[in-house]
């Protein structure tokens, strides 16, 4: 079995998912991938948003636009502070992984910074391994339970990340 244990938490706010993209970008290492699952709404982007201002990328300077869903464009890169790299796929008009490796993910998934992939399902084959699975899943108008699972062989330092992240984020 690959898959490592999982950890589960609940985000009592858009905040506190923000708090845990942002403790989780900060704890992850250059090369992770993060695969985001959960339907319309669920805070998929407020996490990547969360994300990129925890590697100070969020609304400053050198990224004019903030993090919104890269829903027509695909691949969006975000470049922190101090030169990390943040990369939001939005996998969504994806018709499955084939699509993904068409436009080159090879090249940039699991290699340069870190990359938060949204509607991952849609094309897990095409994830590389290890990577670390986020399920969010509605459960009240705001509050989310977050689901956070190992994939692959060597999985284990990534779930470690994420559970220290959701540690430090406030979220029960
Ligand atoms: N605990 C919470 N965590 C995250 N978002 C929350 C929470 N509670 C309420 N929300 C709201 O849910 C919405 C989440 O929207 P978001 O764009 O992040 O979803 P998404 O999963 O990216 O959806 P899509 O699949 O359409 O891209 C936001 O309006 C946010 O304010
Ligand atoms: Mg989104």
């Amino acid at each position: 079995m690959d898959a490592a244990m999982g950890v589960v938490f609940v985000s009592g706010s858009p905040g506190e998912t923000r708090a845990f993209g942002a403790e989780l970008a900060r704890l992850l290492p250059d090369g992770a991938v993060v695969a985001l699952v959960g339907e319309l709404g669920a805070g998929k982007t407020v996490l990547v948003q969360g994300a990129a201002e925890g590697i100070g990328a969020g609304r400053g300077e050198g990224d004019d636009e903030g993090v919104t869903s890269p829903t027509f464009v695909l691949v969006k890169h975000h470049v922190g502070d101090s030169g990390r790299v943040l990369i939001h796929v939005d996998a969504y008009r994806l018709r499955g992984p084939s699509d993904l490796a068409d436009i080159g993910s090879d090249d940039f998934l699991g290699r340069e910074g870190i990359a938060f992939v949204e509607w991952a399902d849609r094309v897990e084959a095409a994830l590389p391994r290890p990577y670390l699975l986020v399920r969010v899943r509605h459960e009240t108008t705001r509050s989310r339970r977050i689901e956070l699972e190992g994939v692959g062989e060597s999985s284990q330092a990534l779930l470690e990340a994420a559970a220290k992240a959701a540690a430090r984020s406030g979220a029960t």
